[in-house]
Formats: C-alpha cells, sequence, structure tokens
C-alpha cells in the first residue's frame, strides 16, 4: 500500500487485510514488551495542523511501537496560505528524510494533494482531512466491531449482515464519510439518523439508507449506534435550535439507552460530548466500545504504517 487517503477507494479484500494485519499488531500488544523492531531506522512525521488528542498519541504510540523515529510537527495556527504552506513544509519534511508523513488537515484533500505532488516521496497518511475522509478511524471502528462480534475468530471475516446506525452530525463528519465506504464495503447495512439541517446534500448516492427519527431507528435493534460529535467548531451558522433540543430529539440519552438490544454495542470516535449527544450512562456502560476503539486505534494504525512502509524499500522486515 503506497498510501492511504481514503476508505472509499478500498476493496474488501484489501480492507480485510489491514485488519488482519492489525489482528496480528493487537497480540503485540498482549506481550510483555510492545514492541517491534519492523520500522527502525524509519521516519514518520505526525503533520497535524488541526486539534487532536486521540488521534495524535495513537499514531505516535504506533509509530513508536515499530521502532520508527517519530516527529511531531504542531502546525495549527500557521498564517501561511495554505497551499503555499503545505507545499514548503512538505519540502522540509523531504529533505529531512521522512518516509512517512500522517497528516491531519482543516482542508478536505490536503493529503491527495500531498500524495500526488512531487513535492515528497513518502507514503501519505490521511488522518483527517476538513469533512472529507478519516480512513484509519473507519478501520479502527471496523476492527472494533468485528472483534465484538467475531471475537477470537475475527481473522478474514467481513461484517455481512451487521445492522450500523449512525447518528447525528453526518454533514461535518469525516468520520461517518469514513465509516460508510468501509463498513459497506465489508458488508454492513448503514443507516444514518441525522436533524435534516445535518444530512449532507447528496446523501442519496452514498451506500446507506437515512432517517430523521432516532427513536425509530433504535426500535430496529441496530448491532451497533454510533454516536457522532456536533463539531460546533465547523458549523458557521445555527444548524439546531438548543443544545437541549439537539439531545432530546438527536441524542444517545438513558432512556433510549435503555432500548438498545443486550448484544448491541454503542461507539463515538471521541471527543465525546458528554450530555450533549451522548449521556454518560451511556458512554461508560458495558455496551460502550469508546475505550476499545482508542486500544485498538493503536493497533490499525500499527498495520497501516507497516503496510505503508514495507514495502516501500523493498526489504521485507
Ligand atoms: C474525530 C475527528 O477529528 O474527525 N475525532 C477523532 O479523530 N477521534 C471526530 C470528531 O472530532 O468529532
Amino acid at each position: 500500500m503506497r498510501h492511504l487517503l481514503s476508505t472509499r477507494d478500498l476493496d474488501r479484500a484489501t480492507a480485510i487485510e489491514i485488519l488482519d494485519v492489525a489482528e496480528d499488531m493487537a497480540d503485540v500488544q498482549q506481550r510483555a514488551v510492545r514492541k517491534l523492531p519492523t520500522l527502525r531506522g524509519r521516519t514518520v512525521v505526525n503533520l497535524f495542523f488541526e486539534d487532536s488528542t486521540r488521534t495524535r498519541i495513537s499514531f505516535e504510540a504506533a509509530a513508536k511501537r515499530l521502532s520508527a523515529d517519530v516527529i511531531n510537527f504542531s502546525a495549527k495556527g500557521s498564517s501561511v496560505s495554505k497551499g503555499e504552506s503545505l507545499k514548503d513544509t512538505a519540502q522540509t519534511l523531504a529533505a529531512i528524510g521522512a518516509d512517512a508523513v500522517v497528516i491531519r488537515h482543516p482542508a478536505s484533500g490536503a493529503p491527495q494533494v500531498l500524495a500526488q505532488s512531487a513535492w515528497i516521496e513518502a507514503g501519505i497518511v490521511n488522518a483527517g482531512d476538513g469533512t472529507h475522509e478519516h480512513p484509519t478511524q473507519g478501520l479502527l471502528d471496523a476492527f472494533t466491531i468485528r472483534r465484538r462480534i467475531h471475537g477470537d475468530a475475527a481473522r478474514g471475516r467481513d461484517l455481512d449482515g451487521i445492522r450500523v446506525t449512525i447518528v447525528g452530525d453526518i454533514l461535518h463528519s469525516r468520520v461517518a464519510r469514513s465509516n460508510v465506504w468501509l463498513l459497506s464495503s465489508l458488508g454492513a447495512e448503514v443507516h444514518l439518523v441525522a436533524p435534516a439541517t445535518l444530512m449532507p446534500v447528496g446523501v442519496g448516492s452514498w451506500p446507506a439508507t437515512r432517517g430523521y427519527d432516532l427513536d425509530e431507528a433504535l426500535a430496529t435493534k441496530p448491532d451497533v449506534v454510533m454516536m457522532l460529535r456536533v463539531q460546533a467548531e465547523r458549523m458557521s451558522a445555527a444548524f439546531f435550535p438548543t443544545a437541549r433540543e439537539y439531545s432530546r430529539y438527536w441524542g444517545l440519552d438513558d432512556r433510549r439507552f435503555a432500548m438498545l438490544g443486550a448484544g448491541s454495542m454503542v461507539m463515538h470516535p471521541g471527543p465525546m460530548n458528554r450530555g450533549l449527544e451522548i449521556s454518560s450512562r451511556a458512554a461508560d456502560s458495558a455496551k460502550s466500545t469508546v475505550l476499545e476503539q482508542v486500544a485498538n486505534g493503536v493497533s490499525v494504525r500499527m498495520a497501516v504504517l507497516y503496510l505503508v512502509l514495507s514495502g516501500e524499500k523493498g526489504e521485507t522486515p
């Protein structure tokens, strides 16, 4: 794999291969020494033009557990115009010998620009670009679902017939987009629920069904309920009247949480707005996969960095 830019262009076989390598990485995480020498001598740069907690530390942990050298570059607040600053930054990273660049950027398509440019040869991993995609989040979510459902027998399996309901701020969510593409390629049935103002135009062409009533969606007892953060920082206008009203109609509150089926799971990519899109009871329950998602994120990112970096210079670690 040369780059990882989106899940939209991942076919089922490739997606399963990444998840299977992540299973191997997860096994390594169970050992007393959680480190592999695989990427020794390789340099991974975390280039973050947007805030992040878990994604950045997760990529850092993943790279370090594969023995790569990691450079964290937080470019937030740069006043240089975006195209230019990206070019200059990329050329700088190329000059210091970056083998892989993990990039988060507020502009949709920025990782693609880097991957297609002549500025840098490194493998590019998209860690979230604007409202476009967040492929490693989609992969870690698929990994988490597959593990919860199939346990130790997860390797090689897809998500055929698993019903996933994604709820909330779909409009601004790259997590929702990456999940829609990936989960549907893996055979899951994806249903989207949002207020009409937060449902993207063009969603009709996505491989997902949609609805506007959360109670109705939960009454069908989906296997997975994925709550999205209300991304206030991406909202230039008012998309709903008040937080209270949002939570009443679109939040996974205690009453709705009680409606969920016994074997169902509650997901959230984090950071959570507790009390807005999800109640603490739901977030901290045994159905919640929130911390599993974080832990699995490290294994999935190890797999992605390994696959992007291993073939590149013709060495087999
Ligand atoms: C997501 C993101 O940044 O897109 N967070 C994450 O990576 N865990 C979702 C969000 O910010 O709501």
